[in-house]
Protein backbone atom coordinates (compact mmCIF):
# COMPACT_ATOMS: atom_id res chain seq x y z
CA UNK A 1 0.00 0.00 0.00
CA UNK A 2 2.87 2.11 0.97
CA UNK A 3 4.36 1.65 -2.21
CA UNK A 4 1.39 2.79 -4.05
CA UNK A 5 0.92 5.32 -2.40
CA UNK A 6 4.70 6.67 -3.36
CA UNK A 7 4.81 5.59 -6.82
CA UNK A 8 1.13 7.54 -7.12
CA UNK A 9 2.84 10.50 -5.38
CA UNK A 10 5.99 10.50 -7.30
CA UNK A 11 3.89 10.24 -10.56
CA UNK A 12 1.51 12.96 -9.58
CA UNK A 13 4.46 15.65 -9.08
CA UNK A 14 6.45 14.30 -12.34
CA UNK A 15 3.35 15.15 -14.22
CA UNK A 16 2.83 18.91 -12.53
CA UNK A 17 6.77 19.34 -12.97
CA UNK A 18 5.94 18.60 -16.89
CA UNK A 19 3.04 20.73 -17.02
CA UNK A 20 4.52 23.79 -15.33
CA UNK A 21 7.52 23.66 -17.59
CA UNK A 22 5.41 24.45 -20.21
CA UNK A 23 3.45 27.58 -18.23
CA UNK A 24 3.69 30.79 -18.57
CA UNK A 25 1.05 33.79 -17.93
CA UNK A 26 1.77 36.14 -21.13
CA UNK A 27 2.81 33.18 -23.35
CA UNK A 28 3.55 29.09 -22.97
CA UNK A 29 6.95 27.96 -23.24
CA UNK A 30 7.97 27.52 -26.96
CA UNK A 31 11.40 27.79 -28.07
CA UNK A 32 12.42 30.04 -30.55
CA UNK A 33 14.24 27.95 -33.46
CA UNK A 34 17.92 28.75 -33.92
CA UNK A 35 18.48 28.16 -37.56
CA UNK A 36 18.45 32.15 -38.29
CA UNK A 37 18.43 33.97 -34.83
CA UNK A 38 22.55 34.46 -35.14
CA UNK A 39 21.66 36.14 -38.43
CA UNK A 40 19.07 38.25 -37.01
CA UNK A 41 21.62 39.23 -33.75
CA UNK A 42 23.73 40.39 -35.77
CA UNK A 43 21.90 42.23 -37.57
CA UNK A 44 20.38 43.86 -34.62
CA UNK A 45 23.95 45.40 -33.52
CA UNK A 46 25.04 42.50 -30.81
CA UNK A 47 28.67 42.75 -30.10
CA UNK A 48 31.05 42.95 -27.24
CA UNK A 49 30.31 45.87 -25.09
CA UNK A 50 26.49 45.32 -25.91
CA UNK A 51 23.75 44.68 -23.09
CA UNK A 52 21.32 42.20 -24.01
CA UNK A 53 17.77 41.44 -22.34
CA UNK A 54 15.53 38.86 -23.29
CA UNK A 55 12.07 39.28 -21.45
CA UNK A 56 10.87 35.80 -20.85
CA UNK A 57 13.97 33.51 -21.49
CA UNK A 58 12.80 30.51 -21.51
CA UNK A 59 15.64 27.73 -21.41
CA UNK A 60 18.18 30.96 -22.18
CA UNK A 61 19.28 29.74 -25.83
CA UNK A 62 18.87 33.36 -27.06
CA UNK A 63 21.05 34.85 -24.11
CA UNK A 64 23.76 31.87 -24.76
CA UNK A 65 23.90 33.20 -28.20
CA UNK A 66 24.18 36.70 -27.81
CA UNK A 67 26.88 36.09 -25.15
CA UNK A 68 28.87 33.92 -27.29
CA UNK A 69 28.63 36.83 -29.78
CA UNK A 70 30.31 38.88 -26.88
CA UNK A 71 27.06 40.77 -25.32
CA UNK A 72 26.49 41.21 -22.00
CA UNK A 73 23.57 39.12 -21.64
CA UNK A 74 20.89 39.12 -19.33
CA UNK A 75 17.35 36.90 -19.16
CA UNK A 76 14.35 37.20 -16.98
CA UNK A 77 11.82 34.35 -17.24
CA UNK A 78 9.18 33.63 -14.55
CA UNK A 79 9.45 30.03 -14.13
CA UNK A 80 11.87 28.68 -11.44
CA UNK A 81 12.42 25.52 -13.40
CA UNK A 82 13.63 27.35 -16.48
CA UNK A 83 15.54 29.90 -14.41
CA UNK A 84 17.48 26.97 -13.32
CA UNK A 85 17.92 25.32 -16.35
CA UNK A 86 19.15 27.79 -17.69
CA UNK A 87 21.67 28.72 -14.67
CA UNK A 88 22.93 25.21 -15.21
CA UNK A 89 23.77 25.57 -18.82
CA UNK A 90 24.98 28.82 -18.53
CA UNK A 91 27.74 27.13 -15.71
CA UNK A 92 28.45 24.15 -17.80
CA UNK A 93 28.92 26.10 -21.30
CA UNK A 94 31.35 28.73 -19.12
CA UNK A 95 29.74 31.36 -20.47
CA UNK A 96 30.80 34.16 -17.67
CA UNK A 97 28.28 36.80 -19.69
CA UNK A 98 24.94 35.83 -18.79
CA UNK A 99 22.66 36.52 -15.86
CA UNK A 100 19.03 35.52 -15.05
CA UNK A 101 16.66 36.82 -13.16
CA UNK A 102 13.69 34.90 -11.57
CA UNK A 103 10.22 37.43 -12.17
CA UNK A 104 8.22 39.12 -14.03
CA UNK A 105 9.26 41.13 -17.16
CA UNK A 106 7.02 43.76 -16.45
CA UNK A 107 8.76 44.56 -13.07
CA UNK A 108 11.82 45.94 -14.32
CA UNK A 109 13.05 48.90 -16.00
CA UNK A 110 15.12 48.33 -19.56
CA UNK A 111 16.83 51.51 -20.06
CA UNK A 112 20.43 50.64 -20.20
CA UNK A 113 19.16 47.90 -22.95
CA UNK A 114 21.33 48.11 -26.08
CA UNK A 115 19.18 45.12 -27.67
CA UNK A 116 15.76 43.13 -26.21
CA UNK A 117 14.37 40.32 -27.42
CA UNK A 118 10.54 39.38 -27.48
CA UNK A 119 8.73 36.25 -28.01
CA UNK A 120 5.20 36.93 -26.47
CA UNK A 121 1.92 36.67 -27.10
CA UNK A 122 -0.06 39.66 -28.90
CA UNK A 123 -1.29 41.15 -25.61
CA UNK A 124 2.09 41.31 -23.48
CA UNK A 125 3.88 42.82 -26.89
CA UNK A 126 1.50 45.15 -26.99
CA UNK A 127 1.84 46.34 -22.87
CA UNK A 128 5.49 46.43 -24.10
CA UNK A 129 5.32 48.44 -26.70
CA UNK A 130 4.20 50.99 -23.87
CA UNK A 131 6.99 50.47 -21.62
CA UNK A 132 9.85 50.34 -23.96
CA UNK A 133 8.97 53.39 -25.77
CA UNK A 134 9.16 55.43 -22.42
CA UNK A 135 12.04 53.73 -20.94
CA UNK A 136 14.61 52.94 -23.99
CA UNK A 137 17.33 54.94 -24.72
CA UNK A 138 17.85 56.46 -28.31
CA UNK A 139 19.41 53.73 -30.53
CA UNK A 140 18.35 50.99 -28.74
CA UNK A 141 16.80 47.92 -30.57
CA UNK A 142 13.80 45.67 -30.05
CA UNK A 143 13.37 42.53 -32.38
CA UNK A 144 9.95 40.83 -31.60
CA UNK A 145 9.11 37.53 -33.15
CA UNK A 146 5.28 35.96 -34.53
CA UNK A 147 3.73 38.70 -32.59
CA UNK A 148 4.83 42.80 -33.70
CA UNK A 149 4.52 46.38 -31.63
CA UNK A 150 1.14 47.73 -33.57
CA UNK A 151 2.21 51.11 -34.01
CA UNK A 152 6.08 51.50 -33.88
CA UNK A 153 7.13 51.20 -37.19
CA UNK A 154 10.02 48.37 -37.72
CA UNK A 155 13.17 49.12 -39.93
CA UNK A 156 13.80 45.48 -41.11
CA UNK A 157 11.28 42.06 -41.25
CA UNK A 158 12.93 38.98 -41.90
CA UNK A 159 11.07 35.54 -41.51
CA UNK A 160 8.79 36.60 -38.59
CA UNK A 161 11.24 38.85 -36.54
CA UNK A 162 10.54 42.74 -36.75
CA UNK A 163 13.38 44.80 -35.68
CA UNK A 164 12.62 48.30 -34.42
CA UNK A 165 14.89 51.62 -33.12
CA UNK A 166 14.42 53.58 -30.46
C1 LIG B 1 7.22 31.80 -26.17
S1 LIG B 1 8.31 31.45 -24.83
C2 LIG B 1 9.82 32.12 -25.50
C3 LIG B 1 11.05 31.63 -24.77
C4 LIG B 1 12.36 32.22 -25.27
N1 LIG B 1 12.28 33.67 -25.30
C5 LIG B 1 12.71 31.73 -26.65
O1 LIG B 1 12.51 32.51 -27.59
O2 LIG B 1 13.18 30.60 -26.80
C6 LIG B 1 7.80 32.70 -23.62
C7 LIG B 1 8.54 32.63 -22.29
O3 LIG B 1 8.20 33.80 -21.55
C8 LIG B 1 7.95 33.47 -20.20
N2 LIG B 1 7.04 34.49 -19.67
C9 LIG B 1 5.75 34.70 -20.04
N3 LIG B 1 5.23 35.75 -19.38
C10 LIG B 1 6.22 36.23 -18.57
C11 LIG B 1 6.31 37.31 -17.65
N4 LIG B 1 5.28 38.14 -17.43
N5 LIG B 1 7.48 37.50 -16.99
C12 LIG B 1 8.54 36.67 -17.20
N6 LIG B 1 8.53 35.64 -18.07
C13 LIG B 1 7.39 35.42 -18.76
C14 LIG B 1 7.34 32.07 -20.26
O4 LIG B 1 7.51 31.41 -19.03
C15 LIG B 1 8.15 31.45 -21.42
O5 LIG B 1 9.32 30.81 -20.95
Amino acid sequence: MDLVLIISGGILIGCMLGLSWFAGSDAPYIPTKMDRIKEILKLAGIKRGKKFYELGSGDGRVVFETARLGAESFGIEQSWIRILYSKYKSWRYGLKKTKFFHGNIFSRNYEDADVIYIYLLQKAVNRLEEKLKKELKKGSVVITQTYHFSTWKPYKKLEGFWLYRA
